[in-house]
C-alpha cells in the first residue's frame, strides 16, 4: 500500500533529484538496478564531503594538542567483535511476511501492523519476531571455516580501542587524550531508508577520549569533559553551517542506552521526514578497554606518572555520521524562490532552486564566466581572471574556483545556484574597454556589485 505523501517526502524527492542531476550523489550500482542502502558520490558530492571531513579534522585533531589520528583496518580479528558485544547483541528485531516474504524491522511497523500482525505491503500474515545481527560476515583467506570469519566493521570506534596500547607505547600521551578516526562502517540494515540517513555502507567520524576513572561515586570530573564535547559538537555543526534551531539535544533515558553507556545525548535534527538522530555522545566508562583486556589477555591499563598508579581509563565518545552530516547540510541548504524565474515549456514560471551552502562546505566558492562564450576577447580575459583568483585563493588555503561558459548567463547562474556556489564573477565588455572591474553576484540575494579587478581577491576573501 503506498504511503501518504507528506511535504517532507516532496522535499526529499527534490533533494535526491538535485543530487543526481548535478552530480552530487547517485544510487549505488545504478546501471544494474542499484543495490539498496548504497550510494555513490560524484564530483560535487566528494568535494562537499571532503570539505566537511577537513573541518572536522581541523577542529578535533589539528587544532588540539590532546588528539591522535588513526586509520585502522576495516577488517579486524573476530575476537574484537566478541569483546565489544557486537557478535552477541548488535541486532534488530526482524519480522517476515509469510505471503510476499518482505522483511521489516518490527520496531518500525505502525501500530495497526504490529497489533494485527498484518503485512503493510500485501496484508499477509507476519511471522514471529526474530533477532537479526546487522554485521556483514565474511571470510578472510582461502578457508571458509569458523577460524577465518571476520566482519566488515559496524563502527570505527573499536579500531581505536584496539590501538590504545600502540598509541600509549609510541607517543606516551598524558591523560586526558583522545584518538580520532574517519572511515567506513557497514551495517546490514533491515530497512535502509531516507536516502543517506540509513544506509548499509556509510562513513563515521569518531573520537574515543580517555580520562582518569572517577575516584569515587561523587567524583563527577567526567561530566566536565562530557559537557565540553557537547559544546565542541555544537561548534562543529556551526562550522558546517547547520541551523542551530534545527538541532535538539535528547538525554537518552536509563534502559534505552547502549549496553556500554552510562550517559548518552543524541543530537537530533529536524529532517524533512521528522526529528531523528544526527550524532551521539556517550560516556562509555571503562567498558571497552576492560573487555579488550579480558578477551586479548593483553594488559590495557595505563600508568599515571603523577599519581603513581595504574588503572583502566574511562572513555567519552563523540560519534558523528559523515553521510548524515552531508544530508543535514543539503536538507538545511535546499531552498526554492521566485528570483529570476523564467517561463518553462508549459508557460508557467519555474521556481529557482538553490543551495544556501555555507562557503566553508560549498564545492565551489567562486565561479568565473565570460558574459558571452563566442567572444574570444571576453573568454581570454575571463580565463585570466579565473587563473588569478584560483592561484591567489589557493595561497590563502581556499580551493574551489571554477570556470563556466556553458549556455547563456541566466542558465549559468541557475546552475551555480543549484550547486550552492556563493559567488559568481562575470567579465563583460566594460571590463575590457573601460577597465570598469567585474560583476560579482551574490547567490542568496541575487545582488550584483561592481568590483575593481585589483581588489577582487581581497573582496572575495572577506566574504568567504
Ligand atoms: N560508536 C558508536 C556508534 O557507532 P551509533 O549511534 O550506532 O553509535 C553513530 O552510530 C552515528 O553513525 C549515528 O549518530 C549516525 O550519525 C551514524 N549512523 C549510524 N547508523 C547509520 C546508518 N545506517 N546510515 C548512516 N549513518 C549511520
Amino acid at each position: 500500500m503506498p504511503q501518504k505523501e507528506t511535504a517532507g517526502d516532496k522535499t526529499m524527492e527534490s533533494i535526491i533529484s538535485l543530487c543526481k542531476r548535478r552530480g552530487f550523489i547517485f544510487q549505488g550500482s545504478e546501471i544494474y538496478g542499484g543495490l539498496a542502502g548504497t550510494w555513490d558520490y560524484g564530483p560535487l558530492g566528494v568535494a562537499l564531503k571532503n570539505n566537511i571531513k577537513k573541518l572536522w579534522w581541523k577542529r578535533f585533531v589539528d587544532d588540539r594538542d590532546d588528539m591522535y589520528g588513526v586509520d585502522a583496518a576495516i577488517l579486524m580479528n573476530q575476537k574484537t567483535w566478541e569483546a565489544s558485544g557486537h557478535v552477541g547483541g548488535f541486532a534488530d528485531p526482524l519480522v517476515e511476511c509469510s505471503k510476499c516474504k518482505h522483511r521489516f524491522r518490527a520496531d518500525q511497523l505502525d501500530t495497526e501492523a504490529t497489533a494485527k500482525k498484518k503485512c503493510p505491503d500485501c496484508g499477509g500474515k507476519l511471522g514471529e519476531t526474530k533477532s537479526f545481527n546487522m554485521m556483514f560476515k565474511t571470510h578472510v583467506g582461502a578457508g571458509e571455516d569458523t577460524a577465518s570469519v571476520s566482519y566488515l566493521r559496524p563502527e570505527t570506534a573499536q579500531g581505536m580501542f584496539v590501538n590504545f596500547k600502540n598509541i600509549v607505547d609510541s607517543f606516551h600521551p598524558k591523560l586526558p587524550f583522545g584518538l580520532a578516526q574517519i572511515g567506513k562502517a557497514f551495517r546490514n540494515e533491515i530497512a535502509p531508508r531516507d536516502f543517506l540517513f540509513r544506509a548499509r555502507e556509510f562513513e563515521q567520524m569518531e573520537i574515543e577520549y580517555f580520562i582518569c576513572p572517577p575516584k569515587d561515586a561523587k567524583d563527577s570530573e567526567w561530566k566536565k569533559t562530557f559537557d565540553d564535547f557537547v559544546g565542541e559538537m555544537k561548534a562543529f555543526m556551526a562550522d558546517v553551517g547547520l541551523d542551530a534551531r534545527k538541532v535538539h539535544e535528547l538525554e537518552v533515558p536509563d534502559g534505552e542506552r547502549a549496553h556500554y553507556s552510562k550517559r548518552t545525548i543524541d543530537f537530533e535534527f529536524d529532517w524533512p521526514f521528522g526529528r531523528k538522530e544526527l550524532y551521539g555522545l556517550a560516556y562509555r566508562t571503562d567498558f571497552d578497554l576492560k573487555q579488550h583486556s579480558d578477551f586479548s589477555k593483553v594488559d590495557l591499563s595505563y600508568f599515571d606518572e603523577d599519581g603513581k598508579e595504574r588503572f583502566i581509563p574511562h572513555c567519552i565518545e563523540p560519534s558523528f555520521g559523515l553521510d548524515r552530516t552531508v544530508l543535514a547540510v543539503l536538507c538545511d541548504a535546499y531552498h526554492e524562490d521566485d528570483m529570476g524565474s523564467e517561463e518553462g515549456k508549459d508557460g508557467k514560471k519555474e521556481k529557482r532552486v538553490f543551495l544556501k551552502l555555507s562557503p566553508s562546505v560549498a564545492p565551489y566558492k567562486v565561479a568565473v564566466f565570460p558574459l558571452l562564450k563566442n567572444k574570444p576577447e571576453l573568454v581570454k580575459k575571463a580565463k585570466e581572471v579565473f587563473e588569478m583568483i584560483k592561484k591567489e585563493l589557493a595561497v590563502k588555503g581556499i580551493n574551489g574556483v571554477t570556470f563556466d561558459d556553458n549556455g547563456n548567463i541566466g542558465k549559468r547562474y541557475r546552475r551555480q545556484d543549484e550547486i550552492g556556489t556563493p559567488y559568481c564573477v562575470t567579465i563583460d565588455f566594460d571590463t575590457l574597454e573601460k577597465d570598469a572591474g567585474v560583476t560579482v553576484r551574490d547567490r542568496d540575494t541575487g545582488k550584483q556589485e561592481r568590483v575593481a579587478e585589483g581588489e577582487l581577491v581581497t573582496y572575495l576573501m572577506q566574504k568567504l
